[in-house]
């Protein structure tokens, strides 16, 4: 890909990332009207994140609804590599699973991947990677997901379900191809080659446990894709429906351009920060604004590049009205970067709030989503 800007892959995200570029390189389906209008058929309304184009790429997904609409449900699959705190960012496509739960009554299989974390993390123990992967399993808990439908487990602690069926996907993929799809070379960690072997499993657990092909529908950051196109490519030659997926770009970091990272602290809200320190971040975050009160006044703020008005508009403003207006005044230069700031920190802040507590009620509920063998 060195011919574009940018660099997506499930380890390295940096440049200007151009999601149509994107969505042709990686061979993805744009989420269309149509699309749209079959899921609100079903569920009755639009998620906000579907209709403010934050998830804007899939695979199958028509054919995945195409069969619950004929009777045949599917079952989630998502995850989490268990290096570091949760961040907001982190949450998208948990959000959008929680949603697809609920409206569809769905199983969701939730992965932690302690094992990918320490073969990928210089400096990362595995027993920090299995720890985190419990407290972010707080944060996933916390959403609200129904504890009868919902597994959550890591690839350590239950390995004794997960290996045998990782074996079988490993069999079918060859170095040549992990060269291929991820850049592997010679001096990689043999580890890293096997790894997509692990991700791959959940695809397909929940077929060999009922002894029937069910479908898997992948909510995922669009960094995540090359593992599932090699899940897609081997999964039928086991017997398996290729999973299907629903993509999202990635969610905005407080700096200008770029992603929310946990690698970067300044750039990420934590779901564990104080009030405080989202107001420091927030007061500190990229704008559209001009450099000066006069100037914006005259030419108005420009909102299309603003991570404020970003995070009102993918997350925390659900009012299409009041984002229509945020806009408009932003636009108009009737409303100063300050004022927009003071608002979110608020937004934000109220969802924090109930988020961490919720959390700190999660510690109790563990046993009853995780699965170990
Ligand atoms: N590899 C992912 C990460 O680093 C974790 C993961 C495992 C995942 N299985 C998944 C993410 C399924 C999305 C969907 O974050």
């Amino acid at each position: 890909m060195s011919k574009d800007n940018f660099t997506v892959t499930p380890w390295d995200v940096s440049g200007d990332v151009n999601y149509n570029k994107l969505i042709k390189n990686f061979g993805l389906s744009k989420i269309d009207d149509k699309l749209l209008e079959k899921i609100k058929k079903q569920t009755g309304e639009l998620h906000l994140f579907l209709k403010r184009g934050l998830f804007i790429a899939h695979r199958d997904l028509d054919v995945v609804l195409n069969s619950y609409a004929k009777g045949d449900s599917f079952f989630l699959y998502t995850g989490r590599g268990p290096s570091g705190n949760t961040h907001i960012g982190h949450l998208i496509p948990w959000i959008l699973a929680k949603w697809l739960q609920d409206k569809y009554d769905l199983e969701l299989y939730f992965q932690m991947t302690d094992d990918e974390k320490f073969l990928f993390k210089e400096n990362l123990t595995l027993e920090e990677a299995t720890g985190f992967a419990y407290e972010n399993a707080l944060d996933v808990i916390a959403l609200g997901f129904d504890p009868k439908k919902t597994h959550i487990f890591t690839n350590t602690q239950y390995a004794k379900t997960l290996y045998p069926q990782a074996l079988r996907v490993a069999k079918k993929l060859t170095f040549s191809t992990t060269k291929a799809v991820f850049g592997f070379t010679n001096e990689t960690n043999t580890g890293q080659i096997f790894y997509t072997s692990m991700q791959t499993v959940p695809a397909f657990l929940p077929s060999v446990k009922a002894g029937r092909n069910i479908y898997c529908l992948i909510p995922h950051g669009i960094d995540q894709d090359p593992h599932f196109r090699v899940a897609r490519d081997i999964l039928p030659k086991l017997g398996y429906y290729k999973p299907a997926s629903i993509q999202n770009i990635f969610f905005p970091g407080l700096a200008k351009g770029g992603k929310m990272s946990a690698s970067d602290v300044n750039s990420a809200i934590f779901t564990t920060d104080s009030k405080k320190e989202v107001e420091k971040k927030i007061n500190s975050a990229f704008t559209g604004g001009r450099e000066t009160i006069e100037k914006q006044q005259k030419e108005g703020g420009n909102p299309d590049i603003c991570n404020i008005y970003k995070y009102n508009h993918f997350l925390f403003e659900e009012d299409d009205e009041r984002i229509e207006e945020m806009r408009h005044l932003c636009k108009k230069g009737q409303i100063r970067c300050k004022d927009c700031k003071k608002q979110l920190v608020q937004k934000i802040n109220n969802f924090l709030q109930e988020h961490q507590k919720k959390r700190q009620l999660a510690k109790a509920k563990l046993s009853e989503f995780i699965l170990t063998d």
